[in-house]
């Protein structure tokens, strides 16, 4: 593998995350286009609720949540992915002034934006490159045109810490004209319900878990035996969160960039966690952030919440 590869950010990430006495990698590695169609898959499965769960709470609090947010908003949805959940929302507000997705990926997001674009002949699509891990800036021209208001559903605030949730959402305060976040959050409930969201009986979730270790393969010329590993998912009470691991199922070694990798028999690598919070937690991490409270609508088994903060006056 040539120097290039060593540098990239996902060969320095995996050659961090492995020399940890306990080993991981980072979630935002899952999603190379195999790991996309996995996650695409995923959504879609009668155990994985969050997607079709979401949706239906946005199309059913719409029209109240356009009517909190007022006319001419302008949205922006950092790390945006299908753009489905902000065509829903986009639909709803009156007269939205430009929709600026962020992704590390802007060639993935205009594509996704043709079709928005069909939908909305006359909004202006802004779409920006945007690393989560540095700062998040749209575009200064486009959150000059109207009150920003922050998409983030999917309840990715759920991959980070706590503190590190509260950091993010504070960036999202400091962002120009900044003046509501919607946001999607998975809330806590029965621990099967949750396990079996994250440990499927088809097997995507755990097509989707190992599929970092093929990716690298694929990237880094890594060695890894697929079915050497196993996917596991549990719930940790106390944190709050899903724990996603891939188990070795024998003593071996991996090679990878020149370097080996011992594994022993049971020893797990860190692959995620997925955050459930209740919605009075959630808002007091966000109060914590600088949002205040608006509105929070869940479903009715009250499996996840959409919820709307007003910046608060500082
Ligand atoms: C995209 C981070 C919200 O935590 O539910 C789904 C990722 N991982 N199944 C989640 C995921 C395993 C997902 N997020």
């Amino acid at each position: 593998m040539s120097g290039a590869v060593a540098a990239s950010p996902f060969a320095q990430s995996v050659l961090a995350g492995l020399a940890m006495p306990e080993k991981r990698l980072e979630p935002k590695f899952f999603y190379d286009d195999v790991g996309s169609a996995l996650f695409e898959d995923i959504t879609a499965l009668d155990a994985y609720y969050p997607t079709r769960t979401e949706i239906g709470i946005l199309e059913a609090a719409a029209p109240e949540i356009a009517a909190l947010i007022g006319a001419g908003a302008m949205v922006t949805e950092p790390g945006a992915g299908a753009l489905r959940k902000a065509g829903i929302l986009l639909a709803a507000l009156e007269r939205p002034a430009a929709f600026a997705p962020g992704d590390i990926s802007v060639e993935h997001l205009r594509q996704a934006a043709v079709g928005l674009a069909e939908q909305f002949p006359e909004l202006r699509i802004a779409p920006f490159r945007l690393d989560f891990d540095k700062s998040f800036d749209p575009p200064a021209d486009v959150t000059a045109l109207g009150p920003v208001t922050v998409f983030f559903p999917g309840s990715t605030i759920g991959n980070f810490e706590p503190t590190a949730a509260t950091g993010l959402l504070r960036r999202f305060a400091a962002v120009r004209n900044a003046a509501f976040l919607l946001i999607g959050v998975d809330l806590k409930k029965d621990v099967d319900r949750l396990v079996r969201a994250y440990d499927d009986p088809e097997g995507v979730t755990a097509a989707f878990n190992l599929n970092i270790l093929a990716r690298a393969n694929r990237e880094l010329g890594a060695d890894f035996d697929l079915s050497g590993f196993r996917h596991v998912a549990r719930y940790d009470a106390g944190l709050g969160r899903i724990e996603m691991r891939l188990e070795s199922l024998r003593d071996q070694s991996v090679a990878l960039l020149g370097r080996r990798f011992d594994f022993r028999r049971g020893e797990t690598i860190h692959t995620e966690n997925s955050y459930k919070y209740s919605v009075p937690e959630f808002q007091a991490l966000a109060a914590s952030a600088g949002w205040a409270s608006v509105q929070a609508w869940t479903d009715a088994e009250a499996l996840f919440s959409v919820q709307l903060f007003r910046r608060a006056s500082r």
